[in-house]
């Protein structure tokens, strides 16, 4: 295994439930891409992945621990999509190994075990290894889009970005997971660290502190896991202030799943508005000297997704451009987009706002990112 620039990547997937699955699918419409490893102590996982490489099945050799992949090596990359507990220990050998690496989001379950992975990237790090972090609500096309009017100038100065996600309780995971903080970092580390990311990306600011309130009032309270009720938030409303002095705020519920959009998402400038509407695919734009209520309204297109990606709908493609950028990256050097600090830094904003539920008052980013 090489962090090299060969043409023909070998991938690993380790941890093949619903997420390893998704990347396979992505993975198996690329050019010169080839799995040649599958990694998971859970049998039904490992068929499920089998099944979905279809006529490629008996090109992945299958393990149950990493330890025994990476001792038999041959392969170039991997992607790391077990539960967001197991990311810290199991990123470790897959650093040495010297493999490119994916490492799903939360980055680590807290900022202490993200710091710690980022110094063992540092000790470890060899010229052209690309270490990614799959916080893949960047390449959705409707944030595409509400991003590259950020980007144009069109808004002006940006001021406030309001994420609203409402949407359906989580689904069930393998042995339960993430019916438990201690398994996921909590809820506003585990789902909303996607959001933390887009925050920090389209108002390019770092957050100052972050003030939150939470509970867990309606989800998972009938069930129990070995005599234990789960613990997770299902609603919370965050808002975060940023060193260039934007605020920016997520209004969070998982018993919506009655609701038009999963995500609506405005973004306002001191020249206009723009808002993205995720599942319907709309962006929207205003601009102020165009008077009120004014807004042009465009459909963003998936057309370059290869069709068996269309029909999925899975996370609307962004698995499968997700790896078309690190595979960029890996090949021709260009930068990588989503970097264990920004891995780092959307856990420790997560980290945060549940910190700010428990001690009712705003938390500074200092104070967990000591
Ligand atoms: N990017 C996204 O939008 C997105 C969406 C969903 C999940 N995720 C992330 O992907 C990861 C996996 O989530 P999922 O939904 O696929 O969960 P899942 O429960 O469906 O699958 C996890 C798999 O990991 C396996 N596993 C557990 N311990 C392992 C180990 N030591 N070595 C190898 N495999 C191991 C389990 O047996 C299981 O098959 C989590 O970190 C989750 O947060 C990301």
């Amino acid at each position: 295994m090489a962090a090299g620039s060969s043409t023909a990547l070998r991938y690993a997937i380790v941890g093949t439930g619903m997420m390893g699955v998704e990347h396979i699918q992505a993975l198996q419409t690329l050019p010169d891409t080839h799995i040649v490893a599958l990694c998971d102590p859970h049998a039904p996982s490992l068929a499920a992945a089998r099944n979905a490489l279809g006529v490629n099945r008996d090109a992945a050799r299958v393990y149950t621990d990493v330890e025994t992949m990476v001792a038999a090596g041959q392969f170039d990359v991997v992607v790391l999509a077990s539960p967001n507990h197991t990311h810290r220990a199991l990123a470790e050998p897959l650093l040495r190994s010297g493999a490119h690496l994916l490492i799903e989001k939360p980055l680590c379950t807290s900022a202490q075990d993200c710091k710690e992975l980022i110094l063992l990237e540092h000790q470890t790090r060899q010229p052209g290894r690309v270490v990614w972090v799959g916080l893949e609500y960047r390449f959705m096309a409707p944030t595409m889009q509400l991003l590259a009017h950020a980007r144009s100038g069109v808004l002006g100065n940006l001021r406030m970005l309001a994420i609203r996600e409402h949407r359906f309780p989580f689904l069930v995971k393998v042995q339960d997971w993430n019916r438990f903080n201690v398994n996921t970092g909590g809820t506003l580390v585990e789902k909303c660290c996607h959001f933390f990311d887009l925050m920090r990306l389209v108002l390019q600011a770092e957050p100052v502190s972050v003030f939150a309130s939470g509970a867990q009032d309606v989800n998972h309270l009938d069930e129990t896991y070995g005599g234990r009720t789960p613990d997770i938030l299902d609603n919370a409303f965050v808002v975060v202030d940023f060193d260039n002095g934007a605020r920016a705020s997520l209004d969070l519920c998982m018993f919506a799943e009655a609701t038009k959009n999963e995500q609506e998402i405005s973004l306002v400038g001191d020249l206009g508005k723009a808002e993205a509407l995720v599942t319907q695919g709309i962006v929207r734009l205003g601009l102020r000297a165009d008077g009120w209520f004014q807004t042009n309204e465009q459909s963003v297109s998936n057309a370059e997704l290869p069709s068996a990606i269309q029909h999925q709908g899975a996370h609307h493609g962004s698995s499968w451009r997700e790896h078309v950028a690190m595979q960029q990256a890996i090949r021709h050097h260009t930068p990588t987009e989503v970097t264990l600090h920004d891995g780092l830094m959307s856990v420790a904003m997560g980290e945060a706002a549940h910190r700010s539920i428990s001690a009712h008052r705003p938390i500074a980013m200092s104070e967990v990112l000591l």
